[in-house]
């Protein structure tokens, strides 16, 4: 009996000093929380495992948006095909009203924006801003950046005032990836944008892998593109770096609670591979080199 004692004492021990390095998402009231899935339509196991885990998940931390980004459907496009490789997988979740936010990706059709449960309203690009909250999302189509798109976000932009900006597309600006790499040409066009009006968060897919990148003139980046495909190894660690994940599927619980955004990075199997807090500073003058509202981080990710 004793020794069952020490022995769940040192359990107990053991756990808080894993719980003491993770940071979970606090749940804050009136917080805006949703969840971001990339490179998503197979329609095989591996996005039916991440769509139930997903589910799962939302028991613990209820969100009602999701972020797509990008290559929503491979292959065939047809209504068979939507069923296959969007409805079905995550049923339990648009049943429970959870709304999905699409971005398209190099595989997808445009014709993808016509589609009710992408909520696009009919465009490749579009901005929304969830009722109540101090947040606007940006829908971007990194396929093909052409002057309309340019004029259209610079002037959503200049009207967002002082709301956290959170751009999602499929093509990341910076990453390790070995297969892809950063997208130079779209960084090019958007970041200069991106630095000018203050934005403070770029969530892109396209990689089939998890990275953290360091904070880029005061914006955070994250590429989630592993959410039903995964390319093992292809994560070429570098001084972008500053966590990354290429070993399994998964995606990723944001909050965004005042000045603070939590995240969580979860395997299909609920293991925790990545989490942290970047925290956005107060507005300060734009430069070329820095943002307006840069984000900080504020702890460092952990890995139990
Ligand atoms: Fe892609």
């Amino acid at each position: 009996m004793r020794r069952l004692l020490i022995a769940s004492i040192a359990t107990a021990v053991v756990s808080s000093a894993v719980l003491a390095q993770e940071v979970r998402l606090p749940l804050k009231e009136g917080s805006i929380r949703f969840a971001v899935i990339g490179d998503s339509g197979t329609g095989d196991g591996h996005q039916l495992r991440v769509g139930k885990q997903l589910a799962a998940q939302r028991a613990r931390v209820p969100f009602d948006l999701v972020l797509m980004t990008g290559d929503n459907l491979y292959g065939m496009e047809r209504a068979r095909d939507y069923e296959k490789k969007f409805t079905i997988p995550y049923k339990p979740l648009l049943d429970a009203g959870v709304k999905f936010y699409a971005s398209l990706g190099n595989h997808d059709d445009t014709n993808q924006r016509l589609y009710k449960p992408f909520n696009m309203g009919g465009e490749r690009y579009y901005t929304f801003k969830p009722d109540r909250s101090s947040v606007r999302f940006f829908a971007l189509d990194s396929n093909y950046i052409d002057d309309k798109q340019i004029a259209w976000l610079e002037k959503e932009l200049a009207a967002s005032g002082s709301d956290w900006k959170v751009m999602f597309f499929h093509h990341p600006l910076y990453s390790s990836g070995g297969t892809h790499g950063s997208a130079d040409l779209q960084r090019e066009k958007l970041e200069p944008i991106f630095v000018k009006h203050g934005v403070n968060l770029v969530i892109a897919g396209h990689e089939h892998f998890y990275e953290r990148v360091k904070p880029q003139k005061g914006i955070a980046y994250f590429t989630l593109g592993s959410s039903a495909k995964l390319r093992k190894g292809d994560l070429k660690r570098s001084a972008l770096t500053e966590k990354g994940w290429d070993d399994g599927y998964g995606f990723m619980l944001m909050e965004i609670a005042g000045d603070d955004l939590y995240f969580e990075v979860l395997s299909d199997t609920a293991q925790l591979i990545d989490s942290g807090v970047v925290h956005r500073t107060g507005k300060v003058a734009p430069t070329p080199g820095r943002s307006s509202q840069p984000v900080v981080a504020t702890k460092p990710a952990s890995v139990p």
